[in-house]
């Protein structure tokens, strides 16, 4: 690597940080073309930080040391450093989100709406395995929560990098002829409402960077109906479809949109109020012999969100052991 190079992108950073300064300049393409991979990723990032002797770490404008670029230099590419946001992650699959995500190297942003003790158990069960992750209280439904969520991510690591929007709105299990419109349109306009903030909320970062990863926790009641379910069936159905236009309008940006649908899944709460009988239903129409664990689930999510998914977007993984194939 020649220094002269190093000391050119050093003088770029002193005079402003980030991908755009860097992008702008009109020798951009030239200088890039002569580095190595694994630098151009550094400096994409906004900081050169090097084994090279000579070159310190830089920090960017508001202050932060660039995570990735450290990470990067240390030869951790896969997720490392990013920040994650995973929404309703005080339990169940969220939960099991956010400790895979921390265990892969990513900071994870622990978002609840009232089971505060749990998100912060979830937080230092990170902590103790040695990642980071940081508990923030918000409606996901409401503007000027996630605004303040995002506001408080920011200042502590940045912008979001991974969106992971799990929280589940109340809704009602009923039959259509019990249902009222309140019930159906108000689940409608909750799910919907939270998928359009929390992703209104991440994306000028995404944007701006060039990069991002947007995961949304279907489910496989949106293609396959079951009794009561017309609800959350119907909502789902229109996530889905949301993120598949959202796929195509953020391509442009490398920013990749999936969908992770799975079957009944055993350790959550909704897992709780399911019959011995019904249970043992739906392990019978299951060709792996048993239901999905919060841990499959996360682990479909994680691949989603790392580095590995350059090119899958608009698709769906169904976690379900084959219990329906799609
Ligand atoms: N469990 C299953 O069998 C299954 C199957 C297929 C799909 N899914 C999907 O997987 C996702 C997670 O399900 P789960 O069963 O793991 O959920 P869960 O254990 O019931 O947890 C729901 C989470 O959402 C949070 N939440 C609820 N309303 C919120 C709001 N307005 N703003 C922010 N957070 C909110 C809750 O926070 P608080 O506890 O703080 O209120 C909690 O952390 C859902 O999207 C669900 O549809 C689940």
């Amino acid at each position: 690597m020649d220094a002269a190079i190093y000391r050119r992108l050093d003088e770029l950073f002193r005079e402003g940080t980030g991908e755009h300064c860097f992008r702008r300049r009109p020798n951009y393409d030239r200088i890039a073309a002569d580095l190595p991979r694994a630098t151009v990723d550094i400096v994409l990032y906004g900081a050169i930080r090097s084994t090279h002797s000579g070159i310190d770490d830089r920090t960017s404008r508001s202050g932060h040391s660039d995570r990735h670029a450290d990470q990067r230099s240390r030869g951790m590419i896969t997720g490392t450093g990013r920040v994650a946001l995973v929404t309703g992650a005080s339990s169940g699959i969220g939960a099991a989100t956010a400790r895979l995500l921390a265990a892969r190297g990513m900071h994870v942003v622990v978002n609840y709406l009232h089971s505060e003790a749990a998100a912060e158990e979830v937080v230092a069960g990170i902590g103790e395995a040695g990642g980071h992750a940081l508990a923030v209280q918000a409606d996901v439904r409401e503007t000027a929560a996630v605004e303040n969520l995002i506001e408080q991510v920011q200042a502590r690591w940045g912008g979001v990098d991974v969106l992971v929007h799990n929280a589940l709105t109340p809704y009602a299990i009923k039959s259509f002829q019990d249902m009222t419109w309140k019930e159906l349109g108000g689940k409608l306009d909750d799910e919907m409402r939270a998928a359009f903030t929390v992703t209104k909320a991440v994306l000028p970062t995404m944007t701006a960077q060039r990069w991002g990863r947007i995961i949304y926790i279907g489910t496989g009641l949106s293609r396959r109906p079951r009794e009561g379910m017309i609800a959350l069936g119907t909502a789902k159905a229109a996530l889905a479809q949301f993120a598949r236009y959202l796929a195509q309008e953020l391509g442009p940006w490398a920013i990749t949109v999936n969908v992770v649908e799975p079957g009944p899944v055993e350790d959550t709460r909704i897992a709780g109020v399911l019959d011995d009988e019904n249970k043992r239903r739906q392990v019978a129409a299951t060709p792996l012999g048993r239901l999905a664990l919060t841990g499959d689930v996360a682990q479909a999510v994680a691949f989603y969100a790392s580095e590995d998914n350059a090119f899958m977007t608009g698709t769906t993984a169904a976690v379900n052991g084959g219990m329906a194939m799609y």
